[in-house]
């Protein structure tokens, strides 16, 4: 453990509608620094209103953080991203990587997303809402081809308890760096795990499609693309993909 490592309190549930909807109450009553855990959800939610499968067999977590400052939690969803591919890696040597913002994946496919989302009222809170594949055997017909489990790339069941601890305390590693404004060396370790770093990548945003080589993150976490003509295009929002 490091000296700056955050003392969570810990919430388990067996059914909620959602960890990120459970946290933003706790964060209404002035609670923070705490995790969220259920074993399923009602209403799991991913980015831009999307579902989020949330059958039994998934871990589905949410960190509730006081945050001073909101200008820099998109750091929060890059440490967390690179928390569950260095767990997954240590648990099962799978070679996990982290898809810029907010994904982590197996052979290109997703096991891990994550949904940060803010609260401000008399203070400013942050919840981090990760979700990860464990243990199900399959997914819907619409995400079959897209999703994967660590019981699909394994066949072995994992204990959900155990990996959302190695989770938290990775998380906890790497928010050492955050608390010390140490945005650079965040940045340099997604690098290292990045599936997107380096690659020829197409990004659909709300202003448009745009195709270029991945060749950074910038200082507020958006994606650097340089297109065909040379130009360098800022990726603030959307879903990228490897072409
Ligand atoms: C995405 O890939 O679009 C983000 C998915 C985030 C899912 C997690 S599961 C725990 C937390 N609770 C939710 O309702 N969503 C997040």
């Amino acid at each position: 453990m490091n000296n700056n490592a955050l003392d969570f309190k810990f919430y388990n549930f067996k059914i909620l509608t959602s960890t990120n909807d459970k946290a933003k109450e706790l964060a209404k009553k002035g609670k923070y620094n705490l995790i969220i855990i259920t074993k399923k959800q009602k209403k799991g939610k991913g980015r831009f209103g999307r579902k989020w499968s949330s059958g039994l067999g998934g871990l589905y977590m949410t960190i509730l953080l006081k945050e001073k400052n909101l200008d820099k939690v998109r750091y929060l969803t890059l440490i967390a991203s690179i928390a569950v591919a260095k767990s997954i890696r240590k648990i099962t040597k799978l070679n996990a990587l982290v898809k810029w913002p907010n994904d982590v994946l197996i052979d290109n496919k997703k096991i891990c997303g994550i949904l940060t989302e803010t609260v401000s009222n008399a203070n400013n809170y942050t919840l981090i809402g990760i979700g990860v594949n464990i243990n199900q055997k399959k997914f819907d017909k619409k995400i079959i081809n897209k999703a994967t489990s660590l019981k699909i790339e394994i066949n072995k069941n994992y204990n959900i308890k155990n990996i959302s601890k190695t989770i938290i305390k990775e998380f906890n590693n790497l928010y050492n760096y955050y608390n010390t404004k140490n945005y650079k060396k965040i940045i340099n370790i997604w690098k290292k795990y990045s599936h997107t770093f380096g690659k020829e990548i197409k990004a659909k945003t709300l202003s448009g499609v745009y195709i270029g080589k991945a060749v950074n993150i910038d200082d507020n976490c958006n994606l650097m693309l340089r297109l065909n003509n040379g130009r360098i295009k800022k990726i603030v929002e959307g879903d990228i993909f490897v072409v």
